[in-house]
């Protein structure tokens, strides 16, 4: 026997068997008890939540020969040939590969005939919304006035794609997402019935994973059996469906958190190197960067898409030292990568850049918190001093100004770029040779600027500022004291006149 998908040979034959979408379930068996169905309705919601499969018990329904308190018997010849596609009067367009408007026409006279083989005559137009303006106008005239014997069911994805001219001629009916509780229970029906066992997590992480539509979490089943006899495991799961695990999310943002650039690139090497996409990996953090802000407003009543309810307590730490605005803020880095992910090949570098500037982010709202809350305790005694050392050489303003329109001008073409300068500090520009400092622990930021793209982006907005192109220098200035430190190293390699700025 041929091998019939999952989710073909889980259609539901009847609305008992249809998961969710009560309303619908409920108005349309009562409807077809009591013979008041309406001629046409528009099902509008996601994929795979129910619509075909609905339409078709509808079809059975009215056609059966021994309809049971408003559900088609699925024994008789009637139901049997809607069954397999043989019945003349039940009629399913696919709107997507039939656009045109000779098909519509063609429904019209049609129409007109009476039903050969059952009561009445249904069609099915599925993805509604792809048939164009002529169609729309020529399915418009045949819904105006229908035969008593004829039914329409529309299908779509995108209702708001459907002319209001149509929509007021149909009874809508709006399906919903199923909730990865309804698609669990699914599955582990399915999984039961046909001997498969399952760890409860794995049935978890398809039903997530499925975003409300059943047939997807279907499909990713079928997959999994095709590569895995016995029981099936949350790490298969994670292997076909080629995501990480939530651990693996919760401790690279952990690490993010902490500013451990070395940690994020390891575990970044580590994912890919272990076959999973970049494009994926920057999926999954949007999820688990999703997850976390709903969990710093909802608290135990979240509802995560990645992060399993088990591993919530390791979120804690993490809720109260990212706060919104950050989080938010690496959201949109997150999409914005994996949008970008989507037409490049090797993404390595883009995602480490993307780590980098949450980091950077990161550090910059701390960073700007503890400043003003040491201000408020009590005054720097450090500051003075620092003043010392400015004195006699020069205000550095100037510098800082200049050092913001660099960044500003590399930000303007590149952000990852952007975020690896900005770890650095400009030392100063002597005889066309422009002198920028890392410390020692930004190490990777430094070697990145050094690479061709990243110097070659520094280089252009350098010669427009500049009118003249400049030799880029990147140096290592020690760590402790990193102020006082780089000035020591400034007067160094610039003698008395100290990070002087020429131009
Ligand atoms: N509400 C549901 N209850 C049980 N199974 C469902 C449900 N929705 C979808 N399925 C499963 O998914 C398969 C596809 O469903 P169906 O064709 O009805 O989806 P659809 O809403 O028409 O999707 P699309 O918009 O992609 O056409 C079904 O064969 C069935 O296995
Ligand atoms: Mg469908
Ligand atoms: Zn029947």
């Amino acid at each position: 026997m041929a091998y019939l998908a999952l989710y073909r040979a889980w259609r539901p034959q009847r609305f008992e068997e249809i998961v969710g979408q009560e309303k619908a379930v409920k108005s349309l068996k009562n409807a077809i008890k009591e013979n008041r169905l309406s001629h046409a309705y528009l099902f509008a919601g996601p994929r795979g939540t129910g619509k075909t499969s609905i339409a078709k018990i509808i079809a059975k329904a009215v056609n059966c020969e021994n309809p049971q308190d408003g559900e088609p018997c699925n024994a008789c010849s009637s139901c049997i040939d809607i069954n397999n596609g043989n019945f003349m009067d039940v009629v399913e367009i696919d709107a997507a590969s039939n656009r045109g408007i000779d098909e519509i026409r063609d429904l019209r006279e049609k129409v007109r005939i009476l039903p050969a083989q059952g009561k009445r005559k249904v069609y099915i137009i599925d993805e509604v919304h792809m048939l164009t303006t002529e169609a729309f106008n020529a399915l418009l005239k045949t819904l105006e006035e229908p035969p008593d014997y004829v039914m329409f069911i529309l299908a779509t994805t995108e209702s708001h794609k459907i002319p209001a001219t149509i929509k007021s001629r149909c009874q809508i009916y709006q399906f919903r997402r199923l909730t990865t509780d309804e698609i669990v229970e699914r599955l582990r029906k399915v999984a039961e019935s046909d001997n498969i066992e399952f760890e409860e997590e794995a049935l978890l992480i398809i039903a997530r994973r499925a975003n409300g539509g059943m047939r997807d979490a279907l499909s990713v089943m079928d997959q999994i059996n095709a590569y895995k006899d016995g029981r099936v495991t949350k790490s298969d799961v994670l292997d076909v469906l080629g995501i990480v695990d939530d651990l693996f999310l919760i401790n690279l943002m952990e690490s993010v958190i902490n500013r451990d650039t070395a940690a994020v690139v390891k575990m970044i090497s580590t994912a890919l190197n272990e076959g999973k996409e970049a494009q994926q990996l920057a999926r999954e953090m949007v999820f688990y960067l999703r997850d976390l802000l709903i969990y710093q407003g909802l608290g135990e009543k979240a509802d995560f898409y990645v992060i399993d309810r088990e591993n919530m307590h390791f979120l804690d730490k993490q809720k109260a030292r990212a706060n919104q605005a950050f989080l938010l803020k690496s959201l949109r880095i997150m999409i914005n990568t994996m949008e970008k992910l989507r037409f490049s090949e090797g993404g390595k570098f883009l995602l480490e850049m993307s780590f980098l500037e949450m980091i950077e982010i990161i550090s910059e709202m701390e960073n700007a918190t503890s400043a003003s809350q040491k201000v408020e305790v009590k005054p720097q005694p450090a500051v003075k001093e620092v003043k010392k050392v400015n004195k006699g050489t020069r205000d550095n303003s100037e510098e800082k100004v200049l050092w913001q329109k660099i960044l500003a001008g590399v930000k303007e073409k590149k952000i990852p770029t952007h975020a690896l300068l900005s770890q650095g500090k400009l030392i100063g520009i002597k005889d066309d040779v422009i002198y920028i400092g890392f410390k020692k622990g930004y190490k990777f930021h430094k070697e990145r600027m050094e690479e061709k793209g990243n110097r070659e982006i520094l280089e252009e907005v350098l010669e427009k500022i500049f009118g003249k192109p400049l030799e880029i220098q990147f140096i290592f200035i020690d760590d402790e004291q990193y102020n006082d430190i780089m000035v020591k190293k400034a007067i160094e390699y610039f003698g008395e006149d100290i990070v002087q700025i020429k131009d």
